[in-house]
């Protein structure tokens, strides 16, 4: 397991917080630049990424890795496409949007992932909010009704992964996928979307998070009493630890919770969960968190972009839920968005394959994807400036 940075590297990912305190440039300003090298950058990647496929990563040795369709990040390339195209209004990558969201359209039938929300609702949600095409709303639909088929009374949850190695496993990111049941009860009048989301919500609120507000990654049911069996981590230092993305999710997903819901409950969640992250001693000045909050490597191991981004993205939209405590998240993800785009994080044109933000890491212990960029860091990254210059726009 690769879990140390090299010693060249810390001193640069340090030094970017002082990069970051010498700008003058206003942030609105900055964010126009990265969107526009953000479109420079994705234009670059559409020539790169073979018909057929989506892109996943760029490692310097192995160069690109796409995945198929059914793979759980496919929705977001074609969902960073849209939001560009949303903010500049270029044919080219509207083209490319349309092209890659066509190959995505059978998984509106893939009953085998809990990541329909992510796969589904990030491409065609965008999709149809911006070009509203009844196709794409029975395409969202189906994916509710695939994605509700993974639901169970009794344990009250969304099942994750149909591996055999757990009983029942659910997994915080699994609150990434409620959105899309929010949207599918609005649409067709029927609740049942509704009632699934709010209880998983809730099964999570009980059993996956600690009394400080920091969240196990796997929870393990019993599907015939709803008990819990084992709480334990995949993706993160120990058992234990608070994995960096798994908060993010966490994060993101709560507020999602109470933008839906309006119930206060929720609200509190995630101002709670934005408090334990922002408030830890383990973040670094840029606010960018190292893959694990806990790792016993800090300071010598790599840091998550796409957990920031993740983050980011929803502390903007917290900010105008959270009363007094909305102006200390605003600046916090403004921090973020400044940091990530300076030269420490923004990778150079046509570097790192098209991709535009660099240092992520996917999956430690499974000695996969470290220090690379990956599409849901790009999205959320894009997300985040696009919900960023929207509030600036209504002050
Ligand atoms: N949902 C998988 C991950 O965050 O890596």
């Amino acid at each position: 397991m690769i879990r140390k940075l090299p010693l060249t590297l810390i001193g640069t990912l340090l030094f970017s917080a002082t990069v970051f305190s010498q700008h003058k440039t206003p942030l609105l300003t900055l964010i126009d630049t990265a969107l526009n090298n953000a479109i420079r950058q994705y234009k670059y990647l559409a020539t790169q990424v073979p018909q057929g496929v989506m892109p996943k990563t760029y490692y310097p040795v192995k160069k690109l890795e796409t995945s198929s369709t059914s793979w759980w990040t496919s929705g977001f390339y074609p969902g960073s496409l849209l939001y560009l195209y949303e903010y500049s209004k270029d044919p080219a990558v509207k083209e490319e949007a349309l092209q890659r969201l066509a190959l995505l359209e059978k998984e509106q039938y893939n009953k085998g992932t809990h990541d329909l929300g992510f796969m589904m609702y990030c491409s065609y949600g965008n999709a149809n909010r911006l070009l509203h095409d009844k196709k794409y709303e029975e395409i969202m639909v189906n994916s509710a009704r695939s994605l509700s088929t993974r639901f169970n009374a009794t344990v009250g949850s969304i099942r994750s992964w149909d591996s055999k190695a757990w009983k029942w496993p659910v997994i915080i990111d699994n609150m990434m996928n409620l959105e899309l049941l929010f949207w599918a009860t609005r649409h067709t009048g029927d609740s049942s979307f509704y009632k699934i989301a709010v209880t998983h919500a809730n099964t999570t609120i009980k059993n996956h998070y600690r009394k400080d507000y920091s969240s196990w990654h796997v929870i393990d049911y019993d599907v015939n009493t709803g008990n819990v069996l084992a709480k334990k981590t995949a993706q993160g230092f120990a058992d234990s630890s608070a994995w960096a993305r798994g908060q993010s999710w966490g994060l993101y997903g709560f507020t999602v919770m109470y933008r839906e819901t309006k119930d206060k409950k929720y609200l509190a969640q995630a101002m709670h969960i934005a408090d334990f992250l922002l408030g830890h001693p383990n973040l670094p000045a840029d606010k960018i968190p190292y893959w694990d909050y806990n790792s016993v490597d800090i300071p010598a191991t790599y840091r998550d972009v796409s957990a920031a981004c993740v983050e980011a993205s929803a502390l903007i939209e917290l900010s105008r839920y959270a009363g007094a405590r909305g102006a200390a998240y605003l600046s916090a993800a403004e921090k973020i968005l400044g940091v990530l785009a300076t030269r420490t994080y923004t990778a150079a044109p046509q570097q790192i394959g098209g991709f535009i933000l660099k240092h992520s890491v996917g999956n430690i212990p499974g000695n996969s994807e470290i220090d690379v960029p990956l599409t849901y860091a790009d999205y959320y990254y894009i997300e985040a400036m696009m919900r960023y210059k929207a509030l600036k726009a209504k002050k």
